[in-house]
């Protein structure tokens, strides 16, 4: 589905994208981390502000590849799974709530950058709240679904 190229990526071709994509998101997570322990001192306007920019992106970019490619590449691979789809709207619920806090992350970022008067505890909170559900999010992509990529295709 949406693949330009008209042809279908294979399984081993989804997991390293996969792969691509949980260790950008680790490392936004990382980044997040390293301003939020920091604050509020220690501030570099210019990385928060290269973080306000990359943030929504790069979480956008990873769900658009989730939901256009890998969980059909899944589907295929695993044949029809009610459990699948479930986990797949979980997953989908998880993106739609990850995308709105990167926007207020974002936002937040380009506030400290720009030195505008921010409540540091509130905005250390959220970004807590933010990397700690994106990290869980990645540890089941990476602890679930990597695998099943990986399976042999059942029969049909
Ligand atoms: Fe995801």
């Amino acid at each position: 589905m949406n693949q330009s190229s008209g042809s279908k990526p294979s399984s081993a071709e989804v997991a390293k994208q996969l792969e691509f994509h949980l260790e950008k998101q680790d490392a936004l997570c990382n980044a997040i981390e390293d301003i939020a322990d920091t604050l509020p001192d220690d501030i570099d306007p210019q990385r928060c502000l290269r973080l306000a920019m990359s943030v929504l992106p790069l979480v956008h970019a990873a769900h658009r590849f989730e939901e256009e490619i890998l969980f059909d590449t899944l589907r295929e691979v695993n044949g029809q799974d009610s459990q699948l789809d479930q986990i797949f709207e979980r997953l989908h619920g998880e993106h739609f709530e990850d995308e709105s806090f990167a926007e207020e992350i974002s936002e937040c970022l380009r506030e400290i950058a720009s030195g505008t008067q921010v409540n540091f505890e509130k905005a250390g909170y959220m970004m807590r709240g933010f990397f700690e559900g994106l990290r869980r999010h990645i540890a089941f992509e990476r602890d679930h679904l990597l695998p099943m990529l990986v399976m042999t295709p059942k029969a049909s």
